[in-house]
């Protein structure tokens, strides 16, 4: 693939999808989806995102119930629906990810601090994880309508991690695609000094 398809196939010509296909999104691909996103960057190499891949009916059939009441026809249709989250407890790897930083010290940050550096990387990392997505051939459809208390109490009681968004995975069916939405142009939203 030329880099020019590469980047219409990432920016100009890939659509957020709604609805999708019933084309599978096979384990493997997903797999493949986690190790091509593990090189995106995040602070100190701190990596705090985790995905919850959700794709069975039981599973689905409960995050139905954290699910805003208009996003539930679209999270019905997708293959896959990742829970995106942040890993409250990150710095416990940091003797792999980061050995010249000290996880106590980082643990002794508080829970705001750590709760800023572990959602704020993960959204960078999703950002990366939807790039990756589109690169791989998937469609896919963000999502911050839904309760993340709700799904943390569903998923994550036992857990450190956190919901940060959803994010539908799948081969769009082209059903309900709007009108691209116009964008801000260089002059309105960037300066060079
Ligand atoms: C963080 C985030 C949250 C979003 N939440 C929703 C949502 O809850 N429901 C929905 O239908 N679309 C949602 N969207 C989709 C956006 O409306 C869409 O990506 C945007 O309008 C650009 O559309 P385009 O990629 O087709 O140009 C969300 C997108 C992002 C990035």
């Amino acid at each position: 693939m030329s880099n020019q398809n590469l980047m219409s196939l990432i920016f100009e010509d890939a659509r957020t999808h709604r609805f999708f296909s019933e084309k599978p999104v096979p384990g493997s691909l997903l797999k493949t989806l986690y190790d091509t996103v593990k090189f995106a960057p995040s602070a100190s190499n701190t990596c705090p995102m985790r995905i919850l891949f959700v794709t069975s009916d039981p599973a689905k059939a409960k995050l139905m119930e954290a699910v805003g009441d208009g996003n539930k026809p679209k999270v019905q249709t997708a293959p896959v629906i990742a829970v995106v989250a942040h890993d409250m407890e990150f710095y416990k790897h940091l003797g792999t990810l980061a050995p010249h930083l000290d996880a106590d010290s980082f643990a002794a940050q508080g829970e705001d601090k750590l709760r800023m550096q572990a959602n704020n990387n993960t959204w960078l990392q999703g950002g990366y994880l939807i790039l990756a997505a589109r690169a791989l051939g998937l469609d896919c459809g963000p999502m911050s309508g839904f309760n993340p208390a709700k799904v943390n109490e569903l998923f994550f009681a036992d857990s450190s991690w956190r919901a940060s968004f959803l994010l539908s995975l799948g081969y769009g069916s082209g059903d309900n695609i709007r009108d691209r939405a116009p964008r801000l142009g260089f002059d309105e939203v960037c300066k060079i000094v």
